[in-house]
């Protein structure tokens, strides 16, 4: 039998790599699932720099790692260096999950399905609604996918590198047959941009903020937006998810995308159903207490 937090020579390796790291909460809630399960398994987090990542992965194997979540900014380009790829990875062309199993690395996508349940857990409903999306990186490919799979009307995306948005859009048109509408970060920033004043609701998955960053938001120009997502989490409230709080709109950050998206994790990682209640409870408490 294995004893909470009792490390032993035969105790299992997962973890998650990006770079920066300190600010996860993912080694708190995945220990906490793991000990209330009694599997013996240890979750670290590992500060990676992108110079570093080939060597990292190559590693794995070596390491006898069971799996590990890959966060900003390796989803994509650790890609190139793994052996397969589930179908949700090589539909969004990014991986947060690789698991080696028989030798192979083997690249899995869980934040699609993370966004889709944070979005039933707030009781949002897509049918017919109006959305910008901010960014156009690995995550604004995994909202839009549950977006459109959710019944959205329209999704118009922003970005601040014209390139990125142009990738994003043959992207959508090759893999989910969809035309995106794009425009500038400026005509978003300026409120220049007719959509906004259709707007229903308002998604960043942008990395703005991830460090508190305050985004311009022309929030003169979207009185009409009743709901604003924050795919990125901090400890405290992201500043965007305070700013549309005050402005009296429903507002959520990314803390429940998180925990969706790492409880699927942990099906992938161990093959038992993750005890969601746990790992909420972990987050809260790593929240309440900025562990
Ligand atoms: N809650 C969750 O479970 C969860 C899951 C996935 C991701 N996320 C969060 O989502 C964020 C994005 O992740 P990602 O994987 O999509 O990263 P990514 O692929 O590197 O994309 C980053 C995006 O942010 C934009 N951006 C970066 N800095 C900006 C700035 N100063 N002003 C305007 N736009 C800026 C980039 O635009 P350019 O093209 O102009 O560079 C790009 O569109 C991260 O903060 C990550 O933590 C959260």
């Amino acid at each position: 039998m294995v004893q909470q937090n009792r490390i032993t020579a035969r105790t299992k390796l997962l973890g998650i790599i990006g770079h920066p790291i300190n600010h996860s909460l993912s080694p708190v809630f995945q220990n906490a699932a793991l000990n209330a399960l009694n599997l013996d398994y240890v979750y670290l987090a590992f500060d990676i720099p992108t110079e570093k990542l080939m060597e990292a992965v190559q590693t794995l194997r070596m390491w006898g790692l069971r799996g590990i979540n890959v966060t900003v900014p390796h989803k994509e380009r650790i890609i190139q260096w793994l052996d397969k790829l589930d179908d949700t990875a090589s539909l969004l062309r990014a991986v947060n999950v690789v698991l080696v199993k028989d030798e192979e690395l083997v690249g899995y996508n869980t934040d699609e399905i993370g966004f889709a349940k944070s979005l039933e857990f707030n009781q949002v409903h897509l049918d017919g609604k109006n959305i910008a999306l901010l960014g156009a990186g690995g995550a604004a490919r995994a909202v839009v996918s549950a977006l459109v799979r959710g019944g959205a009307h329209k999704v118009l995306v922003f970005n601040r590198s014209p390139e990125r948005s142009l990738r994003f859009q043959q992207w959508a048109k090759s893999s989910l047959a969809l035309e995106i509408e794009t425009d500038s970060w400026k005509n978003f920033i300026d409120g220049h941009s007719p959509f906004l004043g259709q707007l229903d609701i308002l998604i960043n998955t942008t990395s703005l903020g991830l460090c508190q960053e305050k985004m311009k938001v022309p929030w003169e120009k979207i009185e009409n937006c009743e709901l604003v997502i924050d795919v990125v989490y901090n400890r405290e409230e992201t500043s965007l998810v305070k700013e549309a709080r005050k402005r009296e709109k429903k507002a959520f950050d990314g803390k429940m995308m998180l925990l969706f998206q790492g409880a699927e994790s942990f099906r992938l990682f161990t093959g038992f159903e993750a005890p969601i209640e746990v790992m909420e409870n972990a987050l809260n408490e790593a929240v309440r207490y900025s562990w």
